[in-house]
């Protein structure tokens, strides 16, 4: 699919990539104003096994939810990945249920902070009850790259797959974004539509936002004009 220089090339993820991408989502979220704090009293082991479980679930029960992965050319060594939802025709029950699936049925484990887990959990499904059309737009739900990896324009690479498919079918974006994933998306369209915000005061960190954005789609003429200008 997709190669940038040197050689990075945008795949599929396996149902046994999930835990590898779980580990990397906690190496691009240490520097996170929340997440440091999520977890104190468990394992990486635990933690990856926590965070793991919804995007296995999904994987296996929501096929319209797609992973996918950049790996590095030749080790195939995998450094970003994000999970985009296409729109699809929801049942009568689906309609009625609330917010993010992966976050359903869990039970938060012993160890963590319970009322941040809490507070930030109740927050993203609000945020994504609200405003996710999941049965007209697109869903960001992931978008993650490797310290090590960021500032090489790996996450346009993993943004255009969902940015093309809205442009495509003239549908709009969502996503809760981070206050690292702002300026990314505001490059790319988002637009904020509300925020809201995540006090880790208590546990020694600050007031941090999260920003819901949309972003709508392109028309056919301004794809080809932008197509045009980049030639
Ligand atoms: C946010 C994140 C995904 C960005 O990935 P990245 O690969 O480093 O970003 P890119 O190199 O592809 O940058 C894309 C563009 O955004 C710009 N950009 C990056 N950070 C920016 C910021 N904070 N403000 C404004 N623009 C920014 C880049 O300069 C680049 O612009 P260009 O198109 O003109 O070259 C990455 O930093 C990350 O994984 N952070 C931790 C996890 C996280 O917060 N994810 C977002 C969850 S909603």
């Amino acid at each position: 699919m997709g190669y940038s220089d040197p050689p990075f090339a945008i795949l599929p993820a396996a149902y046994e990539d999930i835990d590898t991408l779980l580990d990397i989502y906690f190496h691009a979220f240490a520097a996170d104003g929340v997440y440091p704090y999520l977890y104190p009293g468990l394992s990486r082991e635990e933690k990856i096994a926590f965070e793991a479980s919804g995007p296995k679930r999904v994987f296996k029960e929501q096929p319209w939810a797609k992973l996918w992965k950049v790996v590095e050319g030749k080790s195939e060594k995998i450094v970003a990945w994000a999970r985009w939802h296409s729109p699809r025709p929801l049942t009568a029950e689906e309609r009625e249920q609330v917010g993010d699936p992966d976050l359903f049925d869990q039970t938060i484990p012993e160890g963590s902070n319970m009322p941040l887990c809490e507070d930030l959990f109740a927050k993203l499904e609000w945020a994504e009850h609200t405003f996710v059309d999941r049965e007209h737009g697109l869903f960001l739900n992931y978008l993650v790259v490797h310290p090590d990896y960021q500032g090489r324009g790996l996450s346009k690479l993993l943004l255009n797959v969902g940015l093309e498919e809205a442009d495509r079918i003239g549908a709009s974006c969502f996503v809760v974004s981070t206050v690292a994933g702002e300026g990314v998306y505001r490059k790319v369209g988002f637009k904020e539509i509300d925020r809201f915000v995540v006090d880790t005061r208590p546990w020694g960190g600050e007031e941090v936002p999260w920003f819901c954005m949309r972003r709508e789609p392109r028309s056919a003429e301004k794809v080809k004009r932008d197509e045009r200008l980049s030639n």
